[in-house]
């Protein structure tokens, strides 16, 4: 793990492989260690980029932040490592929200898209005051408040018990602080629909047939939007992709790097 200070944060990070840059931004309250299954079958390619966002896995917390405070942390980390040359940007979830505004705020930057179960709508109204009391609950109670909710929600049928169990610890982990801030800047991210007609840059998206976060219909919608785009969807799987099915992600992914 290499650690150096981005827009003030102390930011953790990995680098593998060479070739062609990779930006891997996990989802909420996630960390780098989505990403682990992707290392040896990606990095004889590319250089393969895997932050932790700011306030999850071993980044620093602040007490607020927005899609684009992660979007600008994540070009300063570009920065800060010297890589000039733009990046592919594959974002789970949440990270692809980032991923969405990194296009909006550094596009010259940005090669290609991955979107892997994710969505472009914005939160509804509800969905919003709902995401602020959760936040005010993660201060008080703890981090486990949101890993006890999402759980039940993150993974298909057939995982395995002792991968549900891993992650769950995961996001228990991850400070409060940081789970609080991410459910604010998620609360009022803009709705991304709008920028699918200016994406025309090769765009993979990725969906879990079981994912219940954010649906397959959700994958439709980003896909129908993007002229440039391809639709893979993996079957038994539901939003956690790259550590439900590994093997098929990394397939998917390699393949579109190559062609990209
Ligand atoms: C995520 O997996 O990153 C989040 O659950 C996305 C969300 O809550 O909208």
């Amino acid at each position: 793990m290499s650690q150096i200070t981005v827009n003030g944060i102390q930011t953790a990070y990995d680098v593998h492989g060479s070739g062609e840059p990779v930006l891997f931004i996990h989802g909420f309250p996630l960390s780098r260690r989505l990403w682990q299954h992707m290392v040896a079958p990606l990095a004889g390619r590319n250089t393969l980029i895997m932050p932790d966002l700011r306030g999850m896995g071993q980044s620093q917390a602040t007490s607020d932040a927005t899609m684009a405070t992660y979007a600008d942390d994540l070009a300063g980390l570009l920065d800060a490592i010297g890589q000039k040359m733009p990046v592919v940007v594959v974002g789970l979830s949440m990270g692809g929200y980032v991923a969405f505004e990194f296009f909006r705020r550094h596009r010259d930057r940005v090669r290609g898209l991955v979107f892997a179960d994710t969505k472009a709508e914005a939160d509804t109204p509800e969905a919003a005051k709902g995401r602020h009391e959760t936040a005010a609950k993660v201060m008080a109670e703890g981090s486990k408040v949101v890993a006890d909710a999402m759980t039940p929600k993150l993974f298909a049928k057939i995982a395995p018990d002792a991968l549900v169990e891993e992650w769950r610890c995961i996001m228990s982990a991850t400070p409060p602080m940081g789970v609080a801030a991410a459910l604010k800047a998620m609360a009022v991210r803009p709705d991304s629909t709008r920028t699918l007609p200016e994406i025309r840059v090769p765009t993979l998206v990725i969906v879990g047939e079981e994912d219940v976060i954010t649906p397959p219909a959700s994958a439709r919608t980003i896909h129908a939007g993007i002229a440039t785009s391809q639709l893979k969807t993996i079957p038994d799987c539901g939003h956690m992709s790259p550590v439900e099915k590994p093997e098929t992600i990394a397939r998917m992914v390699g393949e579109f790097l190559k062609a990209c």
